[in-house]
């Protein structure tokens, strides 16, 4: 057993404290052109959003929106951790996006589709064609749905232009859309629909994904079952066609509950509907998050405060202008695309572009061309696409056209050899990048550089976002101190506009989940005394900027898409023959990390081959392909702790090839051996010195 792990043993503690191995960078200093037209190069930004100033220096991004009743109060505080922004103020977030622009930008595109065929010409729609469309499909869901300001809806939609157009026209009439990943299962949008109470699911036949046109109506068979069986009934089953007049899914329609949307919308050519005034509080939007435990967390966003908050920080940090055209690479159906592709941008009047399918389909220059051709100059993507692009073609993008000045990534860290691939490959030279943190939960950026104003350094997000106040705490509540290189649970001091209002239908949970820990009286309206909790390691630098280590929980970051063990797990235990499961995080190249999977089995279980091939149909049904295991390992046994738990960092350590460390406390020591010989061959054992540290500490919690 290493030094490290026993000391941490021995406290008792476990999560991110343990130190970090990690080299100081060297800068990147932004270039001039860049700076010259920023619209942020004024330092006095830190001073402003300073605590001095809290909270109502976040005037300056709700002072970006048209308000239909002003706001007087910007922080109401009287229910913690339930913070309410500029609670008194009315707006409507389509208005802000798409109404408000047509003065000025009428004819500017606001939004271009780009299509996965490579011969089909890109389609850009106007601010007033959008408008249009939004409308329509308003008074829609308004006539012919019943559908009226706080009701909820379900979308299951791909990446075509019908999605903005959906969640726009549900904003207008102040319906709560709970847009569910394309990717994700029939059974994983059934839970979703039951959980926010859906009379409605509007999805879509087909999609384009890797060459081929994807059946995508038959999952929304699976998901009004699932729906149903869970105690939500579906009325109707909206189906967007992707060609308009032609049905491209094989999947029959079910009578008197399925209707195509582009055929009823006929009946609401011109119509127009006025966007209802929505309260600052109203909830403009769920979305469902992965946590701890197996159930899916539907994050409540707030309708001024998150509008506020995704303007700001579009402008400033993603430095978006009404003449660029920004091309945000990921889906709308995870927070990135509903903040970075859909309000935040639209909300500038920006011009936004929407790729339906895979980045690097048919080959991996497709994004440089897409650019060129759209003259895309701001650019935002994750690491595991920076990863998958560098290892296809690693000297493509110098030779290609595209040319940017401000490039992001987004979800997960980016190792510093990564991030210089970004930088002179793709960006060359010109591009100025933020590493953007952040989370479902918090609405908008939390921390990165601010892009005119601070050297970039790789691997380090960068320092607190203006108006961002975060402190790292260690396992006993203290503060670690500040800059010190020393890791722990980051958390931010301080409420802010673009953090979700709370768990659909679960208050506790959310108090639980983010605020109990830290909390430090909980009779206090204080905001002072209420740090919310992030659930990411991280450690701060001398110069102040953050590193993100990972997560400290039972989430695991898949190419940038958040999964919860848990829900791994009961798909796996759903399997007849599973006894026990466990699900770890694997470090893989591309994807930063993957699931594996260990099972032991009931007696008399049936073929190996077979129980193999039915877990894996298991999480792809009950979740999603992107939650395939990378292996599964059938056990003889768990490694168990005296008390019965599963040992998941014993497993971890294993599926990455590490030391297990001192395990004679177990209850089985003799089958952690096993395993190890099972697993690892004969490279078992490992340092685990270079282990990061969401796995060396995986299952800690336990
Ligand atoms: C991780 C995505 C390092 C982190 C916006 C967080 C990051 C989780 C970064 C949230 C980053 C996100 N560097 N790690 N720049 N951005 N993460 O909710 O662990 O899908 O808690 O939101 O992704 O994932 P989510």
């Amino acid at each position: 057993m290493s030094d490290k792990s026993r000391s941490a043993e021995q406290s008792g503690s476990s999560e991110a404290q343990i130190a970090v191995h990690w080299k100081e960078e060297k800068y990147f200093k932004p270039p001039q052109s860049f700076i010259e037209q920023a619209n942020l190069s004024d330092p006095d930004v830190r001073e402003r959003f300073g605590e001095r100033n809290f909270p109502d220096c976040f005037r300056e991004y709700a002072d970006l929106l048209d308000w239909s009743k002003p706001y007087t109060e910007v922080l109401d505080t009287g229910k913690p951790p339930f913070w309410k922004w500029f609670a008194d103020g009315e707006l409507n977030a389509c208005h802000n996006c798409v109404d408000r622009h047509l003065g000025k930008y009428r004819n500017k595109a606001a939004l271009i589709f780009v299509s996965e065929p490579e011969d089909d010409a890109p389609v850009a729609m106007t601010y007033q064609e959008l408008y249009v469309r939004v409308n329509e499909m308003a008074a829609l869901l308004r006539d012919y749905c019943g559908l009226k300001a706080g009701d909820r809806v379900t979308l299951h939609l791909p990446m075509t232009l019908d999605l903005p157009i959906t969640m726009l026209a549900c904003a207008r009439l102040g319906v709560v859309h709970s847009q569910v990943f394309g990717g994700f299962s029939g059974q994983s949008c059934g839970q979703r629909i039951e959980d926010s109470g859906s009379r409605y699911l509007i999805t879509a036949d087909a999609y384009w994904r890797s060459g081929k046109l994807i059946d995508h109506k038959e999952k929304a068979d699976i998901a009004v079952k699932t729906a149903e069986e869970a105690g939500q009934k579906v009325d109707k089953v909206l189906i967007w066609q992707r060609y308009p007049g032609k049905n491209s899914s094989p999947t029959a329609m079910v009578e008197g509950r399925d209707v195509i949307i582009n055929d009823l919308l006929k009946d609401y050519a011109g119509q127009r509907v006025e966007p209802v005034a929505m309260n600052a509080e109203a909830p403009l939007f769920l979305m469902y998050s992965s946590g701890t435990t197996g159930k899916p967390k539907g994050c409540q966003h707030r309708t001024g405060g998150y509008l506020a908050y995704v303007a700001g920080t579009s402008k400033y940090i993603e430095d978006i202008h009404p003449e660029d055209t920004y091309w945000c690479m990921a889906d709308i159906g995870w927070i990135t695309g509903h903040s970075y592709i859909v309000y935040g941008p639209l909300a500038l009047a920006a011009t936004s572009v929407i790729y339906e399918g895979t980045p690097t389909f048919p080959d991996a220059r497709r994004p440089w061309r897409i650019a060129e051709r759209l003259g895309v100059n701001i650019f935002h993507t994750s690491p595991t696409a920076v990863r998958a692009l560098r290892r296809l073609d690693p000297e493509g993008p110098a030779q290609s056209p595209q040319q940017f000045k401000h490039m992001t990534t987004v979800g997960e860290p980016i190792e510093p050899e990564a991030w210089r691939w970004y930088y002179h490959q793709i960006g060359k030279d010109q591009a100025v990048i933020v590493d953007t943190w952040w989370q479902t939960e918090t609405g908008g950026f939390l921390c990165s550089t601010i892009p005119a104003l601070d050297d970039m350094k790789p691997g380090s997000a960068g320092p607190a976002l203006p108006g961002i106040y975060p402190v790292i705490f260690d396992e006993n509540g203290a503060e670690v101190a500040r800059g010190s290189g020393r890791a722990g649970n980051i958390c931010i001091r301080n409420p802010w506009p673009g953090i979700m209002q709370t768990i659909w239908g679960d208050d506790q949970r959310f108090v639980d989940t983010y605020y109990k820990r830290y909390c430090r009286n909980t009779d206090s309206t204080d905001w002072r005394d209420w740090p919310y909790m992030a659930g990411d390691g991280a450690m701060q630098a001398e110069d102040g900027y953050y590193r993100i280590l990972g997560r400290v929980d039972d989430v695991i970051n898949v190419s940038g898409h958040r999964l919860g063990t848990k829900e791994i797990e009961s798909a796996c235990l759903t399997v007849a023959d599973v006894a026990e499961a466990a699900v770890v995080p694997v470090v893989d190249e591309i994807k930063g990390r993957v699931p594996d999977v260990y099972v032991s089995l009931g007696s008399d279980a049936g073929d190996l081959e077979d129980i193999k091939s039915r877990i894996i149909k298991a999480c792809d049904d009950m979740i999603g392909k992107i939650a395939r295991p990378r292996q599964i390992h059938i056990v003889p046994d768990m490694p168990k702790t005296r008390s019965g738990k599963i040992m998941r960092r014993v497993l971890a350590a294993i599926s990455n090839g590490a030391d297990t460390g001192d395990v004679t406390t177990l209850a089985n020591p003799d089958v952690v051996e096993e395993i190890q010989n099972m697993v690892q061959g004969e490279n078992a054992s490992k340092s685990s010195a270079d282990m990061p540290d969401d796995i060396r500490n995986f299952g800690n919690n336990d």
